[in-house]
């Protein structure tokens, strides 16, 4: 079955992609013979993206969120890829509870990954899972956060990383030591600081500092991949920039588009809906961020979608856990940034969101147009205006810091594996 996409905008060019199953054959500027055709009038289509960083939740936390809200979520967002974070319930930290969570996951219509989450006590699980093939990294929390359980002992972080290294895999690491944010919580006991005004105080910043130097040490000794995700602070990208210039281990820096257009000015609005580990930080760091990513220095912006129940997010704020979502926001909000200020070159999300992320995780004939690659897309209407509003929202977290912000462009398609999905009353083809 072959399918010709006619009128897509590709690098500000009218061309015609021609699919082939689930595989792109071509992209020409002419027409090719096709069993049917699909005209997109000039919108503009990229790479979907390939989101490294997702807690897709389900099993115990299915009121939350599962596989089938999340994943329809991501095809609202254009995301054709999602990598799902182990801190679940259970936590994917031994063989049968990866295998328990690959059969819930079977109803994703998305493309799935799954990382195995690091315990103080499950070296032989994690190398077992590893083995079998079926795990694309593993994910060490350094600080406590939804569910998880925390890992602080610099030996076992040398043996997690050799291992991660044996198998060619990926150390992703939430870089916030525990023990300097119990130390800053005591500062900040009392009622009186029972304020998300209060979160990035106690999880400091000099917190989030040591973690990202800390991981850099031991990965610059056992010479295994890390990637540090969620960089939020001015001071760790400075850390991480001098890293990568002279480091012969491959470290990767994630940013969160969060981290990148929101300070924590937004709290005074957004409340506990804005609540996110690390916190949200201030302009000079979001400004730092911004500059790091247009110079190069960071490798991927993963979405860190992490929904709760609406009314948990509601409780008083030490209560309330942190994380909201980011499958339908992420890649919008990076699309209308290139297509409003101009200042994020539409190469640099792509490379950001999809070129890299595959490399990194190995995957094959993904995150690029070219022949022989799926037919992984999303399609953009870019005159399209729009406003973020949570309420339609198709995850089961309906909330977002986001709420309000005027956006330009849309996705209004997503292809995956050379089969498109519309997005609700936005039908734009015809046979
Ligand atoms: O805010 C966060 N939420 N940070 C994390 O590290 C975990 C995540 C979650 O799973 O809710
Ligand atoms: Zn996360």
């Amino acid at each position: 079955m072959k399918t010709l996409i006619q009128n897509c905008l590709i690098d500000g060019a009218l061309q015609f992609v021609l699919i082939n199953n689930e595989c792109l054959e071509s992209v020409t500027p002419f027409p090719q013979e096709a069993d049917r055709i699909i005209d997109l009038e000039g919108k503009m289509l990229i790479p979907g993206m390939i989101d490294l960083h997702t807690h897709i939740r389900d099993l115990q936390q299915a009121y939350k969120e599962d596989w089938h809200s999340a994943s329809s979520a991501a095809l609202a967002g254009g995301v054709t890829t999602i990598f799902d974070m182990p801190n679940t319930v259970p936590a994917t930290d031994t063989l049968e509870h990866l295998m328990e969570k690959q059969h819930v996951a079977a109803c994703s219509k998305v493309n799935y990954g799954m990382y195995g989450g690091a315990t103080p006590h499950n070296l032989e699980d994690l190398e077992e899972m590893l083995d079998e093939g079926s795990i694309s990294g593993i994910k060490v929390f350094l600080s406590a956060s939804s569910s998880n359980e925390v890992v602080a002992d610099e030996n076992l972080l040398k043996q997690i990383c050799a291992l991660a290294r044996k198998y060619d895999k990926p150390v992703l690491t939430h870089c916030e030591l525990q023990d300097c944010i119990t130390e800053h919580e005591k500062m900040y006991h009392g009622d009186a600081y029972n304020s998300v005004m209060y979160h990035g105080a106690i999880r400091n910043r000099v917190c989030a500092y040591k973690a990202v130097e800390l991981m850099l040490r031991i990965s610059s000794e056992v010479k295994n991949k890390l990637m540090i995700l969620h960089v939020s602070t001015e001071e760790e990208m400075q850390l991480v920039k001098a890293y990568k210039q002279t480091a012969d281990f491959p470290v990767y820096a994630e940013v969160t588009p969060h981290h990148l257009f929101l300070t924590e000015d937004v709290l005074k609005d957004a409340g506990n809906y804005g609540k996110v580990n690390p916190p949200l930080r201030m302009m000079k760091d979001t400004e730092a961020l911004m500059n790091a990513l247009l110079k190069g220095y960071i490798d991927t912006i993963g979405s860190d979608h992490a929904p709760h129940g609406l009314q948990e997010k509601q409780k008083p704020y030490r209560e309330a856990p942190s994380g909201f979502p980011g499958l339908e926001t992420s890649l919008p909000l990076l699309l209308s940034r290139h297509l409003q200020q101009k200042d994020i070159p539409l190469d640099t999300i792509i490379r950001l969101t999809s070129t890299n992320p595959s490399q990194i995780m190995q995957l094959e004939k993904r995150g690029k147009l070219l022949p022989g690659y799926y037919a992984d897309f999303a399609v953009i209407d870019q005159h399209a205006e729009v406003v973020v509003s949570a309420e339609h929202f198709l995850t089961k977290a309906k909330y977002t810091p986001f709420e309000g912000f005027p956006l330009q462009g849309k996705v209004v398609t997503t292809f995956i594996n050379g089969k498109e999905h519309h997005q609700k009353g936005k039908a734009i083809f015809h046979d």
